[in-house]
């Protein structure tokens, strides 16, 4: 059995895992990140929403606070991304043009007043406007259209392109190994290393789990659950394409539209998603789900029926049990940085300030600070072993859960 040493051992290569062994290398750490297949997970299907607004619904206050907080830190993670990357300003498709919403019937309207009211209450700044604005914002808005608001802050951002940047910065300082962790290492209550699929054990001064919703099956104090979405890439003209991501409810169905920069042959891509379920991470896509979200988004904006149909794609999110993201020290050795759930692209950047955190850097400024006191506050994993928590099946095996 061979084995490896390093300050700083990633579990996991999408968005979260990569981002971590970045600021792990920013703090002059050595660092392995073992991964068979990096950004291939829900990373790969992400539409790149930055949505704490419309994300957040009833009883997600925390979540609200999580993804507003993160939403602050954006513009200074992309550009610093991109200088450590090398590449040009935008290159990770930051845009911060707000977001349409649409109410398709008058149900689907009555559920979007609702809302509106939830973001009022938690001054969230969205507003119902008329079909008729919506129309002025985004020309497709379809006749049909029953409701709208605008929602100045939610944005977006290419998750694609963030993976890509952010792997070649790590693969240039660090270790990136092609093998999946079968287990983590323990001595004495601590998390001290992990096992590879190939038989390499690594020691590790700390060990980040970022395997997204299988990080529960090396730790059972992370209860992750694979929530599969599907989403579509449509390649369509400017001319009848929106600008701003677009996202409504069709007959009780959520769908959403996610813009990416024109290309110099006046077409764009766009992300149609997402379907969201409770089964097992097949990465099969079901005929169905392409089909009713097809039908969804041209009842939204019917100009897309002239648009080439490029990919259909299926990855799990990774669930938590109250759906919240796990990002803190879960064991002495052990920072879990998973659960992020719908929100793993917005919530990169605070995951990052308590990544910088973890390692005893000074947080970038306020935001920073201020983010990672909110995930200290909404996203400590050891809820889960609290007594009074009621997730037995989490306390019962949070220390030690793996030999
Ligand atoms: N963030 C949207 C989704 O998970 O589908």
């Amino acid at each position: 059995m061979s084995s490896h040493v390093c300050d700083v051992l990633v579990i996991g290569g999408g968005i979260i895992g990569l981002t971590a062994a970045w600021r792990a290398l920013e703090a002059g750490a050595s660092v392995v990140v073992l991964d068979p297949s990096p950004g291939d997970g829900a990373t790969h299907a992400a539409g790149g929403m930055l949505a704490p607004v419309m994300e957040a619904g009833f009883g997600e206050q925390g979540q609200a606070r999580l993804g507003t907080a993160s939403l602050a830190l954006w513009p200074e993670f992309a550009e610093s991304l991109e200088r450590a990357a090398g590449l040009p300003p935008g290159a990770v498709g930051l845009e911060t043009a707000g977001t349409l919403a649409l109410a398709y019937d008058r149900d689907d309207l009555v559920e979007l007043r609702r809302l509106l009211a939830l973001h009022h209450e938690w001054d969230l700044g969205s507003a119902e406007i008329s079909p008729e604005d919506a129309r002025r914002r985004v020309p497709g808005v379809g006749p049909r259209v029953a409701g709208a608001a605008w929602v100045p802050g939610d944005h977006r951002a290419d998750p694609r392109a963030a993976q890509a940047a952010l792997a070649s910065v790590v693969a240039a300082r660090g270790t990136l190994v092609p093998r999946a962790a079968v287990s983590l290492n323990w001595a004495d209550g601590a998390v001290v290393g992990a096992l590879d699929d190939s038989g390499t054990a690594y020691a590790a001064g700390a060990v980040v789990l970022a395997a997204g919703h299988a990080s529960g099956s090396l730790f059972a104090g992370a209860p992750t659950r694979p929530v599969p979405g599907t989403t579509l890439r449509l390649d369509a003209n400017v001319d009848r394409a929106p600008a701003v991501v677009v996202r409504g409810m069709v007959q009780g169905r959520p769908v959403y539209v996610v813009p990416r920069p024109v290309r110099p042959d006046g077409r764009r891509e766009l992300v149609v998603g997402a379907t969201s379920d409770e089964r097992e991470d097949d990465h099969l896509t079901r005929a169905g789900d392409v089909f009713a979200l097809l039908r969804d988004v041209r009842a939204l904006l019917p100009e897309l029926d002239d648009a080439v149909l490029l990919e259909t794609v299926t990855r799990s999110r990774p669930g938590s049990p109250d759906n919240a993201p796990l990002v803190g020290w879960a064991a002495d050795g052990l920072f879990l940085a998973t659960g992020h759930h719908r929100n793993g692209i917005l919530l990169t950047p605070l995951t990052a300030a308590a990544v910088d955190q973890a390692l005893g850097a000074a947080p970038e400024g306020p935001e920073a600070a201020a983010a990672s006191e909110v995930a200290t506050r909404f996203a400590d994993p050891r809820r889960f072993a609290a007594a009074d928590s009621g997730f037995a099946d989490a306390r019962s095996t949070t220390r030690g859960g793996t030999a």
